[in-house]
C-alpha cells in the first residue's frame, strides 16, 4: 500500500453522539466485520467491559478496514478516541498518529462542549475536519439548524457537512467517500530511514507489551532491530501487523501505516507513549514529544480486609499494565490500614478503575474522598506536591516562623455550554464553587433562536428540542479543579434538566486560601476522613460532616464525641451516647440454638468492622462516607 492510498483518521465527538455507533457501521460497510459476528448494537470498539457498560470508550484502538473506489483498494485506517472530557489527554495522543476527524454531532443535541474541545484539539494538529452531523432517523433532530451551528462555531460551510444516521447505516457510504475524497493522504518515503512513532499500547501476558504505531518513514519488517529514541533500549520485532478488526500479521508496517507492534519488549513502562523508534545504527530525530499524562484526582484505595493487601496490590498493577495513566504509590493508613495511593485523569477515570477492580479482579475495596495535587511553596523556596490530604502542613506551619509560605491549588478554564433558560442556575453553580473570570456568549447566531419552537410551559418534543439545540450560551468560567471533582458535575445536570454540557482545560496553579480539616473519633484523629477545605467553607463542611458521622457510625459499649477540628480548633461536635451490649439480653427464656444464631451473627458482623482506636465501623459505614462528599 503506497501512501497515497492510505487514509488515517478518527472520530471525535461529544460523549455518546454515536461514536462508537458510527466506527461500527463503517467496519460492517467495508466488511471488516458482519452483522451476523457482532449484534447490531454490539460495539467492537468498546471492548472493556466497564466501558461499555457506562457507554464510555476508555482506552484507544485501531482499526484497518479496505474500501474499493473507482477501481482503487484504499487502506483507511481509523484510530480510535474516548469520548470523556478525563481523557482528552489520549484524545491528543490518538490524533497525532492522524491526517483527518470526522467531526460527528448529534443532531437533536447540538454542538456541546466537548465538540468544541476536541475540535479544537484536532485543528491545532492542523487535520482536515469532515463535519457529520448523526441522529438524523431521531423525530427530535434539527440538522439544518445545528448545522448553522457549526458554521457559527467552528467556521463550517454547512455545505460540507454529511447528514447521516449511524443507526440505520443511512448517508454512512457518503462518510466513507469524503475520507478519501477529502483527508490527504500521510505523507512518507519508503527510502528513508525508519520512523516509527509510539501512540498506544497494550499488554499481553505471553507476548509482553504490544505496541500501536504509527509508520512516519522507511519501513518496518519482522526481525528488524529497533530501538527508542527516548531510553536508547533495542528490540527485535517478532511480530506486526494490522488491526482488521483483530490483529492480522502481515510482512512489513510501511510508511503511513498505523499497526501493531510485539517485539522483545516486557514490561509496560518502556512503552512511553509518544516515543519515536529508528532502526539499530540509523539514529532518527524524535518526533516533538508528549506531554505526559497528568493525574488531576488522587485517591486512597485499601482492602476491605487487611490482610488482602498484597492481593489488591497485585490486581491494581495489573490493571495499570493496560491503563498506563494511573499514577501509583503505596501509602499506610493508621485507620485503614495499607494501602496505595492512585493518581487518575479525572473522577470518571477514579470509577471506571474502581469498577474494573471489583469486576475484573473481585476486590473489595475502600476508597477514600478524591483529593486535588497541591503545591505547597516553602519560605525556603521549594516546592512540593502534597495528594493526600494527611500530608497538608498544619495552620500552625503557615503562622510566621512556621516552614509554609503559601498554597497553591490547581485550576481549571471550564467551558459549559447551557440553554438560555437555565443560564442563572449555572452561574450560581460557578459562584458557589468559587468561579472567577465569568464570561458567555449566545452559541447560536442571531436571529435563528427566535425561528426555532420555543415556549417554556409546553411539554411538547418539539419544545425539549428547541431547548436542547437553539438558544444557547456558552460560558467560560475560572474554577479550582478541587471544586469541580466532588458534585458539580451531579449540580451541573441536575439544575439544567440535563440540557448542559461540560468540559475543562488545565490552567495551572493558583494561590488558595485551604485548611486542612480532621475528623476526631472519641479525641483520635481518622486520617483516612481528613479533607482540605477552602477557608469560607470550613463551618458548613465541618458540620455537615459531623451531622453526617453522627448518623452512619453505629453507637458503641461507650460514649463517643465525633468532632471536626482545624488544627487545635474544634469546628463542630455532636456525641454519640453508649449502648449496652448484651445481644441475647432480649431472648430471656430462648433457645439455646437461637441465642447461639445471634451470637454467631454478631461475630460476623464483627468481622466487616474496621477498627479505628476503640471504635468498631462497619465497612458501610466508610462506604457511605467517602462515596458521597
Ligand atoms: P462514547 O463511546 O461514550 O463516547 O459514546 P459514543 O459517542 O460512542 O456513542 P454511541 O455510539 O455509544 O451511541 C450513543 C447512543 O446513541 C447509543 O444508544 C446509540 O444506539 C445511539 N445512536 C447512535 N447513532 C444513532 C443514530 O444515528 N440514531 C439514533 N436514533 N440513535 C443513535
Amino acid at each position: 500500500f503506497p501512501c497515497e492510498v492510505i487514509r488515517n483518521f478518527s472520530i471525535i465527538a461529544h460523549i455518546d453522539h454515536g461514536k462508537s455507533t458510527l466506527a461500527d457501521r463503517l467496519l460492517e460497510l467495508t466488511g471488516t466485520i458482519t452483522k451476523k459476528d457482532k449484534g447490531l448494537n454490539q460495539q467492537v470498539l468498546d471492548k472493556l467491559k466497564v466501558e461499555r457498560e457506562r457507554g464510555i470508550t476508555g482506552l484507544s484502538l485501531s482499526f484497518s478496514m479496505f474500501h474499493e473506489k473507482n477501481g482503487t483498494n484504499y487502506l483507511l485506517n481509523l484510530i480510535d478516541t474516548p469520548g470523556h472530557v478525563d481523557f482528552s489527554w489520549e484524545v491528543a495522543r490518538s490524533l497525532a498518529a492522524c491526517q483527518g476527524a470526522l467531526l460527528l454531532v448529534d443532531a437533536s443535541q447540538g454542538v456541546q462542549a466537548q465538540s468544541i474541545s476536541v475540535f479544537h484539539v484536532a485543528r491545532e494538529k492542523g487535520l482536515t475536519i469532515i463535519p457529520v452531523l448523526n441522529k438524523i432517523d431521531l423525530p427530535a433532530a434539527q440538522p439544518e439548524i445545528v448545522a448553522l451551528q457549526m458554521q457559527s462555531t467552528f467556521g463550517i460551510d454547512p455545505a460540507d457537512v454529511i447528514q447521516i444516521s449511524a443507526k440505520s447505516g443511512k448517508g454512512v457510504e457518503k462518510v466513507l467517500q469524503a475520507i478519501i475524497d477529502r483527508i490527504p493522504p500521510p505523507v512518507g518515503d519508503p527510502s528513508v530511514p525508519l520512523k516509527g512513532f509510539l501512540f498506544d499500547s497494550s499488554y499481553d501476558r505471553y507476548r509482553g507489551v504490544i505496541s500501536l504505531m504509527s509508520i512516519q518513514g522507511g519501513v518496518l519488517r519482522k526481525g528488524d532491530k529497533i530501538a527508542s529514541c527516548h531510553t536508547r533500549k533495542k528490540y527485535e520485532v517478532t511480530e506486526l501487523g494490522v488491526m482488521h478488526p483483530e490483529e492480522v500479521p502481515t510482512d512489513c508496517l510501511r510508511p503511513g501505516q498505523v499497526g501493531f507492534v510485539a517485539c522483545s519488549m516486557k514490561e509496560s513502562a518502556e512503552a512511553h507513549i509518544g516515543d519515536t523508534f529508528y532502526r539499530v545504527g540509523h539514529p532518527v530525530e524524535p518526533m516533538p514529544g508528549f506531554k505526559p499524562a497528568k493525574a488531576m484526582v488522587y485517591a486512597g484505595i485499601y482492602p476491605v480486609e487487611s490482610s488482602d493487601f498484597l492481593k489488591l496490590e497485585e490486581s491494581i498493577k495489573r490493571l495499570c499494565l493496560t491503563d498506563r495513566s494511573v499514577e501509583v504509590t503505596r501509602e499506610t493508613s493508621s485507620a485503614l490500614g495499607q494501602g496505595c495511593r492512585l493518581g487518575f485523569l479525572g473522577t470518571l477515570h477514579l470509577d471506571v478503575f474502581r469498577q474494573r477492580l471489583e469486576d475484573e479482579h473481585d476486590a473489595n475495596v475502600i476508597i477514600t474522598a478524591p483529593t486535588v495535587p497541591y503545591q505547597i511553596v516553602h519560605r525556603d523556596g521549594s516546592t512540593s506536591l502534597v495528594s493526600n490530604p494527611t500530608d497538608f502542613p498544619d495552620p500552625l506551619e503557615f503562622a510566621s516562623g512556621g516552614r509554609v509560605r503559601a498554597v497553591l491549588e490547581p485550576i481549571v478554564k471550564a467551558s459549559i455550554i447551557v440553554p438560555e433558560k437555565y443560564f442563572s442556575a449555572m452561574m450560581d453553580l460557578c459562584y458557589e464553587h468559587r468561579g472567577t473570570d465569568l464570561d458567555w456568549h449566545p452559541l447560536d447566531p442571531p436571529g435563528q433562536a427566535g425561528a426555532a419552537p420555543a415556549g417554556e410551559d409546553s411539554a411538547s418534543t418539539a419544545t425539549a428540542t428547541a431547548t436542547a439545540t437553539t438558544d444557547r450560551v456558552l460560558m467560560r468560567a475560572t474554577l479550582p479543579l478541587a471544586e469541580i471533582v466532588t458534585d458539580f458535575f451531579d449540580k451541573l445536570k441536575s439544575r439544567s434538566s440535563g440540557f448542559a454540557s461540560f468540559d475543562y482545560e488545565d490552567a495551572g496553579y493558583e494561590k488558595g486560601d485551604l485548611r486542612k480539616m480532621t475528623f476526631l473519633l472519641n479525641h483520635k484523629p481518622v486520617d483516612a476522613l481528613a479533607l482540605i477545605v477552602h477557608a469560607k467553607a470550613v463551618d458548613e463542611t465541618g458540620r455537615y460532616w459531623v451531622e453526617k458521622l453522627f448518623k452512619i457510625i453505629p453507637r458503641q459499649l461507650f460514649e463517643v464525641p465525633i468532632q471536626a477540628a482545624v488544627g487545635n480548633t474544634i469546628i463542630a461536635r455532636r456525641t454519640l451516647s453508649a449502648l449496652r451490649a448484651d445481644v441475647t439480653a432480649g431472648l430471656y427464656g430462648g433457645h439455646y440454638e437461637r441465642k447461639l444464631k445471634h451470637l454467631n451473627n454478631q461475630k460476623e458482623s464483627k468481622r466487616k468492622m474496621k477498627k479505628v482506636g476503640r471504635i468498631d465501623l462497619p465497612q458501610e459505614a466508610f462506604f457511605d462516607l467517602l462515596s458521597s462528599k
